[in-house]
């Protein structure tokens, strides 16, 4: 089972796709934060808010309009991220083989779900078979299921599907969810001189053409402000891991012998005085100042030797493109639609240092996780629209 091909598909598919996530974001917005009360200060999981939002949009994307919001597939999905998280937290007591156990109950029980729909998809296709299922905005086969519907060249059961879909969705949803939790916090522990010119770049941005691909490239300070909370707090120490298949001797004389497990040192690269000025302060805007503004070097989803957290080189992150447009595109959304703090008497006004005040991530082995607990305060802008 592979799931680059998966992300790479997703991400030539973007321009197509875009309109579907906007409208699944904003409608999973609505249902997190109820509208009713919404120019009230509403207190907010923010983990379990975002990784609900997320994961509706990704649902979406892969499942399709008609089945994303079903009620047994979405906890089904939900129960698959969260047995996830508690692995990577460690919270559950039981081996791995019990994890692997739970984790293909619940395919079988999802490929059951969602069988019908193959089936018939498997039909109309065999009927008129069409050469790209990728082709216009308004084609109801958008979908990475409808794809793997479509492909021939592997034997694809209603079981091998699902396997696929939900390895797609576990490598998807948890890490963008995650990077975007961090990003909110930073938003939260912000001041207006940070947020206003954010909001007066994204409302130029979308005077014209609205909310579409190409807006969100021109939306310069919002790409910055998402790669400097992945510069900080990106979700791992180390990244890029390999094992070597022959000797190697670098130029300063370290000597790896076949067999050796490597990885880069991404959190202290991040940190590194010689590569960034004042490295341990949030800085909003630090790549757009670093270079003309948009310049593809310092975009968030640029790699290189001082930007590890998509890893670098021929196995960089696939999904990278895909998680970065769900992310400007939420974080542009955040910031224009809502004012969003920390928790009653947090002065998010006063002057002051970022890191220090937002939430505390935890660490878990390499891995870092924001705060899962805490919760932020949400408000509809008053006198917006
Ligand atoms: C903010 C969110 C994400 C972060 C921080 C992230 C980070 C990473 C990192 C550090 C790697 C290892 C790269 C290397 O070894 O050089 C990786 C690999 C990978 N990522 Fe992501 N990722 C994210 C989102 C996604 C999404 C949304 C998808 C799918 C749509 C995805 C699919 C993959 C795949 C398939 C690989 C393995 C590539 C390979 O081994 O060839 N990722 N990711």
């Amino acid at each position: 089972m592979r799931v680059a091909p998966l992300a790479i598909r997703l991400t030539r598919n973007l321009p197509f796709i875009f309109p579907e996530m906007r409208e699944e974001m904003v409608s999973a917005f609505n249902d997190v934060i109820p509208q009713e009360y919404a120019l009230e200060w509403q207190t907010i999981s923010a983990a379990d808010g975002i990784t609900e939002i997320i994961g509706r949009l990704c649902n979406r994307v892969i499942l399709g309009p008609h089945i994303c919001r079903e009620p047994a597939i979405l906890a089904l999905k939900r129960q698959l991220i969260k047995d996830k998280a508690d692995f990577v937290l460690d919270i559950l007591p039981e081996p791995l083989s019990v994890l692997i156990a739970g984790l293909r109950r619940r395919t079988k029980k999802l490929s059951q779900l969602l069988k019908p729909t193959i089936q018939l998809q498997q039909r109309v296709q065999k009927e008129s078979p069409v050469g790209s299922h990728y082709r216009t905005s308004s084609d109801a086969q958008n979908t990475i299921l409808s794809s793997l519907i479509a492909e021939t060249s592997t034997p694809h059961t209603p079981y091998e599907i699902t396997r696929n879909i939900i390895a797609l969705n576990l490598q998807a949803v948890s890490t963008t969810s995650l990077a975007f939790t961090h990003a909110l916090y930073h938003l939260a522990a912000s001041n207006t001189h940070v947020v206003q010119p954010m909001r007066e770049e994204i409302q130029a941005a979308l005077r014209g053409e609205g909310w579409t691909l190409h807006a969100l490239e021109r939306m310069h300070r919002i790409d910055s402000f998402l790669k400097e909370s992945m510069r900080l707090s990106g979700l791992h120490a180390l990244t890029m891991h390999r094992e070597s298949r022959k000797p190697y001797v670098f130029s300063g004389g370290t000597h790896i012998p076949t067999g050796a497990h490597l990885a880069a040192a991404c959190a202290s690269v991040h940190t590194d005085a010689a590569r960034y000025a004042s490295p341990e302060t949030f800085d909003a805007t630090r790549f757009v100042r670093a270079g003309s503004e948009g310049a593809p070097r310092y975009q968030l989803t640029t790699t290189g030797l001082d930007f590890l957290a998509w890893g670098h080189g021929r196995a960089a992150c696939p999904g990278r493109f895909f998680a970065a447009a769900v992310m400007k595109m939420m974080l542009a959304y955040v910031v224009l639609e809502y004012d969003v703090r920390l928790s009653e008497g947090d002065a998010a006004d006063g002057s002051g240092d970022v890191e220090a005040r937002r939430p505390r991530d935890i660490w878990v082995g390499y891995e870092r996780i924001p705060d899962l607990h805490a919760e932020l305060l949400f408000r509809k802008r008053k006198g917006f629209r």
